[in-house]
């Protein structure tokens, strides 16, 4: 599943980011080439920015000529999003690998890693070991309080679950009110235990304008 309903706000364009051009393709487009050599795309269900469904439909089938992708309408949160992609999973899906299509350069074997991971513990996320330290701040900028670095990993994707894990997951937040940025932080809050699988720098979420600079010079580089 692949959540692309987001706008390209902080990337400074006005249509979906999803759509935006990295070195001749839409991000999206790239994203889902990475999931074709492991069989994962004729599945894939992915979830468009509202109103923008034509422009995906038509990238999308430009790229992928005949590939039958189940094309979901988002929501204004990722929650949302994902949620409405949880709802179209064809009945028979056991394992869910959700990916952000703002994420382009991950790997086939973390995608297999991560698959095998949910498979055998119910949930994985792609993660970082934190390089920096990282701070926790107040809304007045006040230093509150220091994590030790060694126990901090950023959060990529792809997330990967046993759909039964997952789909409980969101229905508990959605009756707590509670939104996450991600969906395994939502599964750890039912007190289940969240596999954490090694990513790379290279796996980075396309977000600022720099980012999508780096992003071209990885393409014209050749780096992944
Ligand atoms: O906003 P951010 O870059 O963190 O979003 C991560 C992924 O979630 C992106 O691929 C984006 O398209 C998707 N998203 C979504 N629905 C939203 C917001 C973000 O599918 N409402």
């Amino acid at each position: 599943m692949i959540p692309a309903a987001g706008m390209g706000t902080r990337l400074g364009c006005s249509g979906p980011k999803a759509l935006v051009d990295v070195g001749g393709k839409a991000l999206v487009v790239r994203t889902l080439e990475r999931f074709s050599p492991i069989g994962l795309l004729e599945d894939a269900v992915i979830i468009v920015t509202p109103g923008h469904e034509n422009g995906f439909k038509s990238a999308l089938a430009r790229a992928f000529p005949g590939s039958p992708f189940t094309i979901v309408t988002g929501g204004a949160e990722r929650q949302t999003s994902v949620q409405k992609g949880l709802d179209a999973l064809s009945p028979n899906t056991e394992i869910v690998v959700i990916h952000d299509a703002a994420r382009p350069f991950i790997s086939q074997s973390t995608v297999t890693e991560s698959m095998q991971a949910a498979a055998k513990c119910g949930a994985a996320t792609v993660a970082i070991p934190a390089v920096d330290t990282v701070l926790r701040g107040d809304s007045g900028n006040w230093l509150v309080d220091t994590p030790p670095r060694h126990e901090l990993w950023l959060c990529q994707t792809p997330q990967t679950f046993r759909v039964e894990v997952i789909r409980r997951a969101h229905a508990q937040a959605a009756e707590d009110d509670h939104v996450g940025t991600d969906d395994a932080s939502l599964v750890r809050r039912m007190g289940e235990r969240v596999k954490l699988i090694k990513g790379s720098p290279l796996n980075f979420k396309v977000t600022t304008p720099l980012d999508l600079k780096m992003a071209q010079w990885v393409v014209r580089e050749g780096l992944a």
